[in-house]
């Protein structure tokens, strides 16, 4: 009985209603640790350990956009030493990822102000970008020193430049103008926005490209999050009615 119940919670109906961009913020590391008498940081390496399935289950799935919230723009408050350990994780994490991108051709990006990492980390994800950007199979974005906020105010002092330079007619600046000037240009919005360990806020995290995402909340640490989770969340975005303003019978029609 039990794994019948297994096999049909892991079976995923594609041929209606798929999510084609999913947000995770990849929350709990510290918590999951603590409660395992560890250093924070023991957290953070089980959890950068998940991206791997995560991102084959969201490929099994055909989900063809997965966001990863690895690092805000708040998070530099943290102390110290759990800033460089994440610093010193994520080399460690592209490096023994970038194979796998490259073998499965899937493109990987950034958001976030990346410039401002250490020289180190920028390199080497500046090198992987360009070795993947003509892969189209699935893309996995990162988003690195990322805060809605933060990003915002880079794309308005971008506007107001191009604006003075009579790149942009003022006059004509509408929503899809705007969203161009974001760090998620030519990324489609997200559908399903996921965060783990039962926080239920968004952190600032793709606070306008979510205006319309279904939102997912677990209780589950980011290090236990497997495949068995994110199919689990799928199955629940494809039992949701996205309305966009309009009543369910004009979505009938
Ligand atoms: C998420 O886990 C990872 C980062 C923010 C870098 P946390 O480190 O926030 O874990 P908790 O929320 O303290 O448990
Ligand atoms: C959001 O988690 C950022 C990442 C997951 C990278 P936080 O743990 O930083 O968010 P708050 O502080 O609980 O809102
Ligand atoms: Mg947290």
């Amino acid at each position: 009985m039990y794994e019948f119940y297994n096999v049909a919670m892991n079976d995923i109906d594609k041929s209606a209603n798929l999510p084609r961009h999913v947000a995770i913020i990849m929350d709990g590391n510290g918590r999951w640790a603590k409660e395992r008498g560890k250093p924070r940081i023991d957290g953070h390496i089980e959890g950068s350990k998940r991206i791997r399935e995560v991102l084959s289950a969201a490929s099994e799935c055909g989900v063809k956009y997965l966001t990863l919230y690895a690092f805000s723009s708040e998070n530099w408050n943290r102390p110290k030493e759990e800033v460089d350990a994440l610093m010193e994780l994520l080399k460690n994490t592209i490096r023994e990822h970038s194979e796998d991108f490259i073998k499965n051709k899937v493109r990987f990006r950034t958001i976030g102000n990346v410039g401002k990492l250490p020289s180190n980390c920028v390199e080497l994800l500046e090198k992987l970008k360009e070795q993947t950007k003509n892969f189209d199979s699935a893309t996995l974005i990162l988003a690195l020193n990322y805060g809605s906020r933060d990003e915002i105010c880079r794309a308005v002092k971008n506007i107001i430049q191009d604006a003075a330079g009579k790149k942009i007619d003022p006059e004509k600046i509408d929503w899809p103008v705007i969203s161009s000037y974001l760090d998620t240009d030519a990324i489609p919005d997200p559908d399903l926005m996921i965060r783990t360990s039962g926080e239920m806020r968004l952190s600032n995290y793709l606070m306008m490209q979510a205006a319309y995402a279904e939102l997912y909340f677990t209780k589950t640490y980011w290090p236990d999050f497997g495949r068995d989770e994110f199919i689990k969340a799928v199955k629940e975005y494809q039992r949701r009615e996205r309305r966009y303003g309009l009543t369910t019978d004009q979505l009938k029609k």
